[in-house]
């Protein structure tokens, strides 16, 4: 996708976990397009650190790799490849101890460039680097601190994760990561929402019947056996990315892009959510865990032999969340997710309501009510789904039709990562996609209820097995209500 690059100031973008698999998945690559994008000015500097021990070459064949393992072959140009790792160096330093902040310290001198210190590294870390950062003077007034999630495990972790980190940045320096904002298709909801006069007349509880959020993968527990078997796809999709996506669909129109006036409507909707609580909880919400099954053509093992241990941990959850609010009262909200579904897509589906009254008899056959298809992965594209005549002779026959926008077929080139274009923001300083800290912790407050709610009922993850939509209670949390999930494939 084509875009006017604007290169940003200097930066010196110092990786704890440097050595990780976010720093070598996708922080080196993003950077690496960046660099070929011609977006960095000079002296603009990157500094793994992590607690092994590594010299400045060892790191810059580490990121070699990473580029030739994450990056296409036809997007790797020598001569960017070089002058991009020639800016990497690496110091070893333990949060733990503060063994080697002073390292650092002399690594990064007394240059006055933009610094940001991104957290790759386990939440229990945070407060121990922000600490040693402010300890050893790193601590610059243009310095900014990135975290990734989870920022907590529930309401009063997530405090006090906040207040420790807090205590060295104030809230303008602190980046708190939802790569799911960074997504091209996530921010064209915005534009499609407020840079059209077609939607807004229409985006109300007078004309939309309800609102479905799906994200499904096909992946499994990965590598990632300790951290997700704590969290569950509660905690670890809908507390953030789920909810992210139901606040830029449901957030009246800010006054502009500016980071508050953004984050202040997002607010406002986390906290009109209606709260599930035990009472509701069997009603509302559904949470599974896969089974042996299917996956991309071969077979797979459930989650229980992945993980090696019984486990009551859900990989897959539904529910029915509502707004309090005049624009989207008694609209349903359907979020799902879950890992070893029948196909890896994430989409918002806005479903009208159905017409008043048909002019067209039996013959016609039925109408469907319209349907707005926002794909944000894979195919990233834009459907809205119209009725039309079936073309021919034979009397008024009615079809749906989608008039489709794919964006691959509609735009050239590479679509960016979403951590190229968040990382890029750090440098800018722009937070309009990062988590306020009042966001993060209104999140939790909503879901701490319905975890709270499982936790006293011990209910039992119901099995779903690998390759199918999740447990059938999810088709009928919706089928209840007299509609059906939109069939993704
Ligand atoms: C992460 C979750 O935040 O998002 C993972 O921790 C999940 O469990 C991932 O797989 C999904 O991201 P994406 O960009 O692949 O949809």
């Amino acid at each position: 996708m084509t875009s006017q690059i604007i290169p940003v100031d200097p930066f010196d973008f110092i990786i704890f976990g440097g050595t990780g698999d976010l720093s070598e998945r996708k922080l080196l690559p993003s950077l690496y397009h960046r660099q070929r994008g011609h977006q960095f000015s000079e002296p603009t500097r990157i500094i793994g650190t992590s607690r092994s021990k590594m010299t400045d070459e060892e790191f810059q064949d580490f990121a070699r790799q990473a580029i030739s393992d994450h990056v296409k072959p036809a997007d790797i140009d020598a001569a960017e490849l070089k002058t991009f790792l020639a800016r990497l160096s690496y110091v070893s330093a333990d949060a733990t101890t503060g063994a080697g902040f002073d390292q650092l310290k002399t690594a990064i001198g007394d240059s006055e460039c933009i610094r940001a210190f991104y957290l790759a590294v386990a939440p229990a870390l945070f407060g121990n680097i922000s600490h040693k950062l402010r300890e050893n003077g790193l601590i610059t007034p243009s310095s900014r601190i990135v975290l990734e999630k989870p920022i907590g495990r529930d309401l009063a972790s997530a405090r006090e994760l906040n207040d420790v980190v807090g205590d060295d940045f104030h809230e303008s320096q602190i980046f708190r990561i939802d790569h799911y904002l960074g997504k091209e298709t996530v921010q064209n909801l915005m534009a499609l929402r407020f840079a059209n006069a077609l939607y807004e007349p229409l985006w109300n509880s007078a004309n939309v019947d309800h609102v479905q959020i799906t994200v499904a993968e096909t992946v499994g527990l990965e590598d990632r056996v300790t951290y997700y078997d704590k969290a569950g796809a509660l905690r670890d999709m809908v507390q953030n990315h789920m909810l992210q996506l139901l606040c830029l669909v449901a957030m009246e129109a800010p006054s502009s892009m500016d980071a508050d006036a953004v984050r202040d409507e997002k607010l406002k909707v986390l906290r009109g959510l209606k709260r599930i609580n035990g009472n509701d909880a069997p009603k509302h919400t559904v949470r599974g865990q896969y089974r042996a099954g299917a996956s991309a053509g071969g077979p797979v093992k459930g989650y229980v032999e992945e993980f090696g241990k019984n486990s009551n941990t859900e990989t897959f959850v539904a529910l029915k969340a509502e707004i309090g609010n005049w624009r989207w009262a008694g609209v349903p909200f359907y979020l799902r997710t879950g890992k070893r579904l029948a196909t890896r897509v994430s989409e918002i589906v806005i479903e009208f309501k159905p017409i008043p009254h048909s002019i067209f008899g039996d013959s016609a056959g039925p109408i469907s009510a319209n349907q707005l298809v926002i794909r944000l992965q894979p195919d990233e594209g834009v459907k809205q789904f119209i009725m039309i005549k079936d073309p021919g002779p034979g009397g008024m026959r009615l079809r749906q039709i989608p008039l489709d926008m794919s964006f691959a077929q509609s735009f050239d080139g590479r679509a960016p990562d979403a951590y190229e274009r968040l990382i890029m923001d750090v440098i800018r300083g722009n937070q309009t996609l990062f988590m306020r800290r009042d966001e993060v912790e209104a999140a939790w407050k909503w879901i701490d209820p319905i975890q709270d709610a499982w936790e006293s009922a011990r209910q039992e993850a119901q099995a779903y097995t690998a390759g199918t939509w999740g447990p059938s209670a999810s088709i009928a949390l919706i089928e209840r209500d007299g509609r059906t999930w939109h069939e993704s494939n």
